[in-house]
């Protein structure tokens, strides 16, 4: 039962804190990612949990069983590396069924696997074609195809759709998920695009700078993050200042700049805290003109952007705050430049943090 426990694990390049006191629980048949941005350690984590590099602290477990000494080939893992290594001197099909053929297989086991394997990854008319004749999309694509035809019960993939343009890596995630799925492997799959792991994954573990920040299902992640950074990696949030200058029972009265006022549901911050209140730009309302209203705060148009599906409005609220709203371009008034706006938006739909230590940008920071 590939299960995989990632305790406390630390992993240093010198100075470099690469994965700091990590731990994560992957559950067997599970669909998993690693997300964060460029440096934050994902790569790190996976070659630990591969035994490609060795962890300075903490413990890795695959199944029941402590593999921080064990080898990466007695792991029972396929491994897609981030910069692919598909075997040069072999052709695709002999890349692909490299796996089948070491763990001599019976030959018509090892030729269906590695047939459906290509014709996954729609390769299956360039049997033949050596790596140097590939495109780096079409690499990556067999180098995938291999691992899964190896038969490894645990799948680690680091940036499998990487190098594939937007299309085909759309189509193959929901591929790739379903063939995980179908042949019941356990897979971590590393990648900086969240649209991808929020599409792929059944939990995401939110890493920056060497931490697991927090692990979800994409459904919580969005819903409920639990730090700034996620509320802006995981979807987009509007970020404003503000001081709790009331809170009840169940809600709390934030003053923003400019003495604006505004009311939220949490419980977990006190009077006179400064905070940060984060507005997802998808639930602000946009009308014309100046209205009343709980949460509703004047201002003006600054920018807009049509994106096709959706309508983007820059608008410069009374304060002087920025905000950004996203409405579908078929709901939406047209407003132009300089127009007057109220935006609105219901007091359960925003988020609470205490104001970070090292202040907002750094926190927002992706580096
Ligand atoms: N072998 C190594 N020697 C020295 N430093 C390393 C080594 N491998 C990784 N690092 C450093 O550890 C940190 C984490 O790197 P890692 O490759 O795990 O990041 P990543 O999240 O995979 O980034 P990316 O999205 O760019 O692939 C970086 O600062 C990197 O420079
Ligand atoms: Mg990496």
């Amino acid at each position: 039962m590939p299960e995989v426990r990632v305790i406390s694990v630390t992993k240093k390049f010198g100075k470099i804190i690469a994965v700091d006191n990590a731990s994560l629980y992957v559950h067997d048949r599970e669909y998993f990612s690693l997300l964060g941005p460029s440096g934050c350690g994902k790569t790190t984590l996976l070659r630990l949990i591969a035994g490609l590099i060795e962890p300075d602290e903490g413990e890795i477990y695959i199944g029941d069983r402590l593999v921080n000494k064990v080898p990466p080939e007695d792991r029972g893992i396929g491994f897609v590396f981030q910069t692919f290594a598909l075997f040069p001197h072999m052709n695709a099909w002999n890349n692909v069924t490299y796996g089948p053929r070491v763990k001599a297989w019976e030959e018509g086991k090892s030729e269906r696997i590695g047939r459906e394997m290509l014709e996954m990854v729609r390769l299956h008319e360039r049997l033949d074609a050596f790596p140097h004749e590939l495109s780096g999309g079409m690499m990556q694509r067999v180098a995938l195809a291999r691992a899964l035809a190896a038969g490894a019960k645990l799948l680690l993939l680091d940036e499998p759709l990487g190098q594939l343009d937007a299309k085909v890596r759309n189509e193959l995630r929901y591929e790739l998920r379903k063939m995980v799925k179908a042949l019941e492997l356990t897979a971590i799959h590393v990648t900086h695009d969240q649209a991808e792991a929020m599409a792929i994954s059944d939990r995401i573990a939110v890493m920056r700078k060497g931490k697991i920040l927090q692990v979800g299902t994409p459904q919580e992640l969005y819903m409920t993050p639990q730090h700034i950074f996620v509320a802006n990696f995981i979807g987009e949030s509007n970020f404003l200042e503000g001081y709790v200058s009331k809170s009840t029972e169940k809600e709390l009265t934030i003053e923003l700049r400019g003495g604006l006022l505004i009311r939220t549901l949490d419980k977990t911050h006190k009077e006179g805290e400064k905070v940060v209140i984060a507005i997802r730009p998808e639930i602000l309302a946009i009308k014309k003109g100046k209205r009343g209203g709980v949460n509703s705060i004047s201002g003006h148009v600054e920018g807009f952007r049509f994106e096709g599906t959706n309508v983007r409005y820059e608008i410069r609220l009374e304060n002087g705050d920025l905000v950004v709203i996203v409405s579908p371009a078929l709901m939406t008034e047209w407003l132009g430049i300089g127009e007057k706006v109220t935006v609105s938006f219901p007091i359960e739909k925003s988020f609470v943090f205490s104001y970070p230590e090292r202040g907002l940008k750094r926190e927002l920071a992706l580096e």
